[in-house]
């Protein structure tokens, strides 16, 4: 009997023990599938890894069918935008579902993050997840940034402008860094070039790279739960965990639920609303680029807000740019500043609590002031904001050894 067993779990011949033999596929799906246990407590905020390997996914198909359509050069790229929009055979589909899947990877990877607040997943023995998470989202900017130049509008020649001379702050090297960037004197058809060899190539690649080393890096250690118990520390006689269930059926079945949830809200907003009046798409942009008229009111879109508020609530250049790049960075450090003996906020004392709201209200806040125009009173309350953001960061190690946490228990809690 037992033999019989044995022999069930081994691939049966045919065309699957042909490339087993050669290529590690039943063991490859058994490590990250079906046999890859994961807490069964896992709620809704565990959707967004997948949904962001969604996003990504409908971002290089829909990247690839523009590409065939987009001309990369200063005289043709506006152009181009307009005749993918108007003449090519769904051709509007495309170009809305890349620009709103923009605005998408950026709404599910906060969330994401966050999630990773809310449970202390950056911490032991999760830091590299997290660090690589970090590298992610700087190359995930940076492709907003490059593919946001491409349309060759208003607004992607003076938000590239603004930007780039930021770098020009920088003592000594700026101006040599700043030319360097845009490969000429000015925003010119050579950066257009540029830009668009780092937006189809370099960063996609990139991207694709690190999420996969992201996912290595996670299946090695398991992932965390809401509790943020290691359930890999309460095996049976089996040495399966007590409180993990395979990926496979269990978590497939219930992402593609949240994945079809997704799939109706995007398409609502790529059908109904793509502009989003303004945020996804702002309405400068639908002006050719023109470097002899500045734009009333230059604004990058909104997932970039929260930092460029904290940029411009700096009156000196050389200190905005150099908080800006710390707020960037900030959250890589977290691993190290996050002193608590709990992960989850779950058993975290009312500090915490009250910290990663404060640092949710001054994010969304700094989001909403960046595109303000920067009158005296936004800059003001930018200023005040920009501080809480800095305070849970800065006060982390502090307000996370002392706060009082509550005893957390052996096994994850899961109501049937
Ligand atoms: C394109 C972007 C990204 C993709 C496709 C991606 C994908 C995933 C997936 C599929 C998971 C497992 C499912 C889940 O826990 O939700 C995961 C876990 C995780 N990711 Fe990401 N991720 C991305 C960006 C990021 C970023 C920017 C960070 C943080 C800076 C991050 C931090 C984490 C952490 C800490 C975990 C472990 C969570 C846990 O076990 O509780 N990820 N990621």
């Amino acid at each position: 009997m037992a033999r019989i067993e044995a022999e069930v779990g081994k691939p049966q011949g045919g065309l699957m023990k042909w490339i087993d033999d050669r290529f590690p596929f039943t063991e490859t799906m058994k490590y990250h599938v079906t046999e890859y246990y994961a807490a069964k407590s896992f709620n809704w905020w565990y959707i967004f890894g997948v949904l962001a390997m969604v996003v990504l996914v409908i971002q290089l198909v829909t990247g690839v069918f523009l590409t065939m359509n987009y001309k990369p050069s200063a005289d043709e790229a506006f152009a181009s935008v307009e005749y993918i929009m108007r003449d090519v055979e769904w051709g509007w589909l495309i170009r809305y579902m890349h620009s709103t899947g923009a605005s998408f990877f950026f709404i599910v990877v906060y969330l994401h993050m966050f999630r990773a607040m809310l449970y202390g997943s950056y911490k032991k023995p999760r830091e590299l997840i997290w660090i690589i998470g970090m590298l992610i989202f700087f190359v995930l900017m940076a492709e907003g940034f490059a593919g946001y130049l491409l349309p060759w509008g208003q607004m992607s020649y003076w938000g590239a402008q603004v930007i780039i001379s930021l770098f020009g702050a920088i003592p000594g090297i700026g101006d040599a860094l700043v030319e360097f960037i845009r490969g000429d004197y000015s925003i010119s058809d050579i950066t257009l070039n540029r830009f668009f060899a780092l937006h189809v190539i370099v960063l996609p690649l990139s991207l694709i790279g690190l999420i996969f080393v992201h996912i290595v890096a996670l299946h090695h250690v398991g992932s965390n739960n809401p509790d943020g118990i290691e359930i890999k520390e309460h095996k049976g006689p089996d040495g399966i965990p007590l409180d993990g269930v395979p990926f496979h059926p269990h978590h497939t079945t219930k992402d593609l639920v949240g994945i079809i949830v997704f799939l109706m809200l995007f398409t609502g907003v790529v059908f109904f609303a793509p502009e989003m009046g303004g945020m996804f798409l702002e309405h400068s942009n639908f002006e050719p680029a023109n470097m002899t008229a500045t734009p009333e009111h230059i604004a990058p879109v909104w997932y970039y807000t929260p930092y460029y508020a904290i940029l411009r609530a700096v009156p000196s250049k050389l200190w905005g740019f150099i908080l800006f790049a710390i707020a960037v960075v900030l959250p890589l450090f977290l691993p190290w500043l996050d002193r608590a003996r709990v992960k989850s906020i779950r058993y975290r004392g009312w500090m915490y609590k009250t910290a990663l709201t404060t640092f949710v209200i001054s994010f969304v806040a700094l989001g909403y002031l960046g595109l303000q125009a920067a009158t005296d009173a936004y800059v003001m309350a930018a200023r005040f904001f920009a501080v809480l953001y800095f305070m849970f960061f800065l006060l982390m190690p502090y307000y996370t050894s002392i706060d009082k946490t509550k005893p957390v228990p052996d096994r994850v809690k899961y109501h049937e």
